[in-house]
This record gives C-alpha cells, sequence and structure tokens, in this order.
C-alpha cells in the first residue's frame, strides 16, 4: 500500500472522511499528537487499529466526537463533575473516562465497560469526524515502540505502506497527549497527566485523585539510553559534568535544554526547545525522534518544575528514564 501525505483541503478531508466510513483507517492532526483514526463503531476496523499499530490488545482505544452534544452518544450518564469539566476543557486536551454507551464495541474498551472520549481541538479532526459521521477512535499514529507523532512525517516514518492517507495539519500545538480523567469515581481520577494541569483541574472541580506515575519500562523508549536531571540549582553544572562522563567513554550525547540554558552547555551537543514549558512539551517528541535518527547513545534532559506542563513533562521523562534521575 502506498501511504500518501494529503494537505488537509476540504476536498481531502471528504476523502479521508469516505475512506473511514469505507471501513479504512486515516491518521490525522490533533492539537495533542497525531490520531489513527478508525470508526469506533466499525469492530474491523477498529481490529485492524491494534494490528497497524502492533498495539497491545489489553490497551484500549480513546474514542473522540466533534461536539458536546455528541458525548452523550458514546457514555451512559456524564457525572456533574464530568459535565464541569466537559464545559470548562473540552474541546481541548482532556479525556474523560465514563460508562461507555451499548455503541461502543468490546473492541474499543478491552471488554472494559468504560469508555474514554474526547474532542480535539483541531479544525481538520473537528471537521474529518463530522463528516464521518460517526465517533472516531483516536490513538496516538505511532507504532508501539515510537513517540507520538507531533508532525506528518513521524507518523509516516512509523506508518508507511500500512494506511492510505496522512492528513497534513503542521506540528501539533500542544505536543504531548491529552490528560485523562476517570470522572466515574469521586473525587475523579487522574489516570495521565497531558496538556491539561492538575491544576487546573483542581481549579474547576476542587480535589481530585493522582495516581503515582510509575516507571515501568514499556511503551516508548528511545534507542538511547535517557537521562533525566531533577531541577535544582546547580544542575546545568551536573548536566555537564555527566555529559563529560558519558563521552569519556567514547559514546554520543546530546542535551535537551531550554534555550535559556543553551550557554551553559558550551560547545557539548545541544537541542533547544524553546523558553517555555509549554516549548519544552511541545518539541519533546519530535527532539527525541531526532536522538534516534542521529544515533546518540544518550539523551540527557533537563529538569523541570512540576508547575502547569512541568508536571506533565516529568510524568513522561520519568518513564522515558526508566526512573534514571540524575
Ligand atoms: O492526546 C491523546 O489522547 C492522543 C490523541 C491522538 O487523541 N491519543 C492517545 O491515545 O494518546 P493512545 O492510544 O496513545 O493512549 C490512550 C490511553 C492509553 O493509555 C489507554 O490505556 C487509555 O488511554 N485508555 C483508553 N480507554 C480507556 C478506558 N476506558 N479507561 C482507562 N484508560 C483508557
Ligand atoms: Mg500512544
Amino acid at each position: 500500500m502506498n501511504t500518501e501525505i494529503l494537505s488537509s483541503t476540504d476536498l481531502n478531508i471528504m476523502r479521508c472522511a469516505s475512506r473511514l466510513k469505507a471501513g479504512e483507517l486515516v491518521a490525522f492532526p490533533t492539537e495533542t499528537v497525531y490520531a489513527l483514526g478508525a470508526i469506533a463503531t466499525d469492530a474491523q476496523a477498529v481490529k485492524k487499529v491494534y494490528e497497524v499499530k502492533s498495539r497491545p490488545t489489553d490497551k484500549p482505544l480513546i474514542v473522540a466526537v466533534a461536539k458536546k452534544s455528541d458525548i452523550q452518544k458514546v457514555v451512559k450518564s456524564i457525572p456533574k463533575k464530568a459535565q464541569i469539566l466537559i464545559d470548562r476543557f473540552m474541546p481541548g486536551a482532556l479525556t474523560l473516562v465514563l460508562d461507555r454507551a451499548d455503541v461502543i464495541p468490546d473492541e474499543v474498551t478491552v471488554g472494559s465497560e468504560s469508555v474514554a472520549v474526547r474532542i480535539p481541538d483541531n479544525a481538520v479532526a473537528k471537521k474529518l469526524i463530522e463528516l464521518a459521521g460517526a465517533p472516531v477512535v483516536v490513538p496516538s499514529a505511532n507504532t508501539a515502540d515510537k513517540a507520538s507523532p507531533t508532525l506528518a512525517a513521524h507518523v509516516k516514518d512509523d506508518l508507511d505502506g500500512k494506511i492510505e492517507y496522512i492528513l497534513d495539519g503542521g506540528a501539533s500545538e500542544i505536543g504531548i497527549e491529552s490528560t485523562i480523567v476517570d470522572a466515574r469515581t469521586e473525587p475523579p481520577t487522574v489516570l495521565r497527566v497531558g496538556g491539561v494541569t492538575v491544576e487546573q483541574l483542581k481549579q474547576a472541580i476542587g480535589e481530585v485523585k493522582t495516581l503515582r506515575q510509575d516507571a515501568r519500562l514499556s511503551g516508548y523508549m528511545p534507542n538511547a539510553e535517557v537521562l533525566f536531571s531533577a531541577y535544582y540549582d546547580g544542575m546545568t553544572e551536573n548536566i555537564c559534568k555527566r555529559y563529560d562522563e558519558i563521552t569519556a567513554q567514547q559514546k554520543t550525547a546530546v542535551i535537551i535544554c531550554l534555550d535559556g540554558n543553551r550557554d551553559c552547555y558550551g560547545d557539548r551537543n545541544v537541542y533547544t526547545v524553546g523558553d517555555s514549558y509549554e516549548a519544552y512539551a511541545h518539541n519533546l517528541f519530535a527532539v527525541l525522534r531526532k536522538a534516534d535518527g542521529e544515533h546518540y547513545d544518550a539523551v540527557i534532559a533537563e529538569g523541570v518544575n512540576p508547575e502547569g506542563l512541568g508536571e506533565s513533562l516529568i510524568a513522561r521523562l520519568i518513564k522515558l528514564s526508566g526512573g534514571m534521575i540524575i
């Protein structure tokens, strides 16, 4: 199969919607990361998603709808706090886990009675889902061993020959995945921190439960060893020291840093990711892919404060480093 990257013209979005309706898969942009879509009510199409992504078959898929009034079509009921979160954060980088309606097949939820639902805040995604006329599964459009894609080119790297079309919407604005909240529990439970921060959730609904992010060695792992620095005075000196130890062993290394710290690293290899945590999040997966492409042995990522998106960055970097914090 030839995989084509299509510009997001109305005509191409229509073309992709028809392919979805015909039971095919299409990749498309969302504001968090690129999605691999299939009609959620089409069990056969959903099965293909697992095959194409080499996804473990016990990992349920998120379902996207185009507008708020469509949420009730995929869930049984919407508790009060869930409604507040919907009004406050949707469309956006929030996914809610609720009781699933019967239209959602077991293939989506892997048998669970819950379904995760979101509304992407991206005009191309919304248009596509609207035209498809049905809820669409929206897992990240990478293979299981790769980082979530934030560009159409990343999707092509992973899924070339496996899908027909990738709609190109430029770089994903946020760059990390949605925050997932189980709204069936009281208080609601944060299952994954992402584009919406825990502080924002608390402002909207008060108390939330958070699960400790564990450093499981599963999911995407870059080829390079990832070292993640704690955030403290003297962080940049410590990173330089570790970098020099690694390169003294004839290994190659690159530092992921904020623009403001660039000069601290002299002529060492660096990838700068901008001047804010938003920019760091936006660029993180892209620079990790770059490090793989450039065959670095080690990547040393600067630490951040657990404030705002800093918390979501820390959760991802702990996982990527397997808990190797320097
Ligand atoms: O930002 C995002 O959410 C992106 C964009 C493309 O929509 N999608 C995404 O999907 O990150 P994926 O498949 O890479 O991650 C979905 C996560 C998985 O960790 C899965 O276990 C969890 O959502 N999930 C899905 N359905 C669930 C459910 N019913 N209950 C609990 N967790 C669920
Ligand atoms: Mg994923």
